[in-house]
């Protein structure tokens, strides 16, 4: 019997196993990492892995939407959370609700993750106070790289206090579990020690209580760019551009169909 865990299952595994999870966008790939998932992403890196935008900023509700359901077909083992992309829960906790209740009525998923600490804390409470399970996302967040000026690692040194803020301030406002995204590995330690919430590191340390990987990194599927907290477990892209070739060639050789891929005119008979 599969049990799909909940979002007070992942927070009730503080402190405990750590918890395993990587983004999905696509039917295929969520099939792929169902069963080795406690939860599942559907990141707003969407827009960068497979649609081939810049950043994150120009995902719309409708792409998150669509990747979603596309995902949520695929699950049986592990929880659904969808990012709410940028623009779509900034204006305020009303605005947030309305986004983050489309997201759940139209693809099932059992939570929601949002960018931001401090400033995020009361949109923060005003879902989780009403029935939307929130994920928190501090340290590095993407949809910010304007203001941030770029993807540096945040919290280092005096400025780990203001990350930390942020991890408590999102914890305090009911915060399931928080995302920490290139963090300094000491100051991931100190977060997960402080907070009752599990931190799931992405770029922090081994010593969180879960990871995140997007799933194309690891899977060596988007090769543009390497973050250097990223690990390639596979060589996706190097091995489907290997097999197009092998096949342009037998197309070109004509040895591809082979007898075992066409038709004879006549039917062939039945087996009794
Ligand atoms: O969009 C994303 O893939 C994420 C994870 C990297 C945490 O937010
Ligand atoms: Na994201």
């Amino acid at each position: 019997q599969i049990r799909v865990p909940t979002p007070q299952d992942i927070l009730a595994r503080k402190g405990g196993d750590p918890i395993v999870s990587l983004t999905a966008y696509t039917h295929p790939i969520a099939e792929m990492v169902d069963e080795a998932c406690d939860f599942v992403l559907v990141g707003d890196s969407v827009g960068m892995v497979i649609h081939g935008l810049p950043s994150t900023l120009g995902v719309t509700m409708d792409m998150m939407v669509m990747h979603g359901q596309a995902v949520a077909r695929a699950l049986k083992h592990s929880m659904l959370v969808i990012d709410m992309p940028f623009g779509s829960y900034e204006e305020g906790p009303e605005q947030a609700f309305r986004n983050a209740a489309r997201l759940m009525r139209e693809t099932g998923c059992a939570a929601v993750k949002l960018e931001g600490g401090v400033e995020m804390a009361e949109t923060i409470r005003f879902l989780t106070s009403r029935s939307i399970p929130v994920m928190a996302h501090v340290g590095l967040t993407p949809q910010a790289i304007n203001t941030l000026g770029g993807y540096a690692v945040q919290g280092r040194g005096e400025d780990g206090d203001r990350v930390m803020a942020d991890a408590k301030a999102v914890s305090d406002a009911g915060a399931f579990a928080v995302v920490l995204e290139k963090v300094p590995a000491n100051l991931a330690d100190g977060i997960t020690a402080a907070i009752p919430i599990p931190t799931i590191g992405i770029g922090a340390s081994a010593g969180c209580d879960g990871q995140i990987l997007v799933v194309d990194d690891m899977l060596g599927l988007f090769t543009k760019f390497k973050p250097k907290f990223v690990k390639r477990y596979g060589t996706l892209f190097d091995d489907g551009k290997a097999a197009v070739e092998q096949y342009a060639k037998e197309v070109r050789a004509r040895s591809f169909p082979a007898p075992e891929h066409i038709f004879a005119d006549q039917a062939p008979e039945k087996k009794k």
